[in-house]
């Protein structure tokens, strides 16, 4: 991963720029309505009321390089819960994902929690081999979790031990 990197916590300025790369940094999965369903997921109240424990990764010109969107549970404080990451594909597979999951990890076991979750689509198989080898346990595919079509399968990892 580049030593370049530098991590912050985003701001509700970042909203804009994070919209910006859910189409390209997806590959276009699902198409239009795909695009659509993404951008719907990040309203900018993640950027303005969830932002103590989510995360940006800037080069050093600025440019976005990677995301993460996360909090504690507010109904369970023993979960926390990943709601949205996505890594610039210039630099997947050099460790980006790992690092933001693993600093979330931290922050979240400091306080207290327990047990992280997070969904994902059931077409989104890159996603699906990372939560796996991040060591995340996979649901069977759940019909209509999100409301009609919208199929999701969910993903817990134990973070009691470091
Ligand atoms: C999923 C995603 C965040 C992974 O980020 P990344 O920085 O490429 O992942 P890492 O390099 O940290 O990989 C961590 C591990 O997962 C594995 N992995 C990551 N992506 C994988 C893929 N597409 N297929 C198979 N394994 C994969 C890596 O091989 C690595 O394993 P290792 O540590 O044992 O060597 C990134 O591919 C992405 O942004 N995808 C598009 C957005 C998305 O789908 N977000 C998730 C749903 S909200």
């Amino acid at each position: 991963m580049s030593a370049d990197l530098t991590f912050r916590q985003p701001t509700e300025a970042d909203h804009a720029r994070v919209l910006s790369v859910l189409e390209p940094w997806w590959g276009g999965l699902k198409g239009a309505a795909g695009a659509q369903e993404r951008a719907l997921l990040v309203p900018r109240l993640y950027f303005q009321h969830f932002t103590p424990a989510s995360r940006l990764a800037e080069r050093p010109d600025g440019t976005l390089a990677a995301f993460l969107l996360g909090f504690r549970s507010q109904t369970d404080p023993d979960t926390a819960y990943i709601h949205f990451v996505g890594v610039d594909p210039a630099l997947h597979g050099q460790g980006l994902g790992r690092t933001l999951y693993t600093w979330f990890f931290a922050r979240m076991r400091d306080c207290g929690v327990r047990k992280v979750k997070c969904i994902t689509s059931p077409g989104n198989a890159g996603s699906r081999a990372f939560h796996a080898r991040l060591g995340f346990t996979e649901s069977e595919v759940l019909a209509d979790y999100d409301g009609p079509g919208l199929d999701r399968v969910a993903f817990t990892r134990s973070i009691a031990e470091p």
